[in-house]
């Protein structure tokens, strides 16, 4: 995401809880246009500082992209309250807290974007995956609530419903074989790549994007409309 918007020349600032991915993200973009902030989005006073150090030091913001995420599969009776907690702490309180700390900067820019990161797992049932899956359910409504209420400030609300991408993250819980199998799946027979779930969020946050508000948009190589 990072790399997608300063190769359209963006001045970044990119929040993770992970400093070492964190550095090694922004060791590929030019010094100039990239800051790092090592900080947990569930910590609302830490995001709101790091955002505002960011709009200060940038001469202001306006796109936000709300994608860090905390995923544990399991049965919903299984799963025990502190992941639980810890799901919802940083995929969407996590949201709720940069939106608070985004929110004002982007009015003072005269408006701009917002793009949550969802998931296919709202339209289709994914597997042990009822946790992560409300709380995507709640940042899609969250998306449409905004819009309406943002649109005053000129900014777009919008968000991105990838199918499975193979990510760090992603591939700790999938292995070849499960890739494999859901790239037969699709359709189109191949899964969206990072880059490509990048270039819809930069593509939402442009000048051509400006009467696109309140939609989730599905990137999943036609996975959620394919029959048996
Ligand atoms: N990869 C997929 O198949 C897929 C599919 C649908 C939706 N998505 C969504 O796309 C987004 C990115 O997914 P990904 O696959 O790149 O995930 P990932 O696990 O590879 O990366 C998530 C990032 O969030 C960071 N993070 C975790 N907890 C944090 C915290 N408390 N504070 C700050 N940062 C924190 C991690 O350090 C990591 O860099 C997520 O919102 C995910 O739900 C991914």
């Amino acid at each position: 995401m990072a790399k997608a918007f300063a190769d359209q020349g963006a001045t970044v600032g990119m929040l993770d809880v992970n400093k070492t991915l964190l550095d090694s993200a922004a060791s590929g973009l030019p010094a100039e246009q990239v800051q790092t902030f090592a900080c947990d989005v569930s910590d609302r006073a830490a995001v709101i500082a790091a955002v505002d150090r960011f709009a200060a030091e940038a001469g202001g913001l306006d796109v936000l992209v709300n994608n860090a995420v905390y995923f544990h599969y399991g049965p919903l009776v299984e799963m025990p309250e502190a992941v639980v907690d810890k799901m919802i702490d940083v995929g969407l309180k996590g949201a709720l807290w940069s939106l608070q700390a985004a929110i004002p900067h982007i009015t003072k820019s005269g408006g701009g974007a917002i793009i949550n990161l969802s998931s296919i797992a709202v339209s289709i049932s994914i597997p042990r995956a009822a946790v992560y899956t409300s709380i995507k359910g709640a940042l899609d409504a969250l998306t449409r609530q905004l819009a309406v209420e943002l649109a005053p400030h000129n900014i777009t609300v919008n968000a991105l419903a990838p199918g499975s991408v193979v990510t760090p993250g992603a591939s700790s819980v999938i292995d070849a074989e499960g890739w494999r199998k859901r790239t037969e799946r699709t359709p189109l027979k191949r899964l969206a790549t990072p880059e490509e779930i990048a270039a819809s969020a930069v593509f939402l946050a442009s000048d051509a994007a400006r009467t696109i508000t309140g939609v989730t948009l599905k990137i999943d190589a036609g996975i959620t409309i394919s029959g048996p």
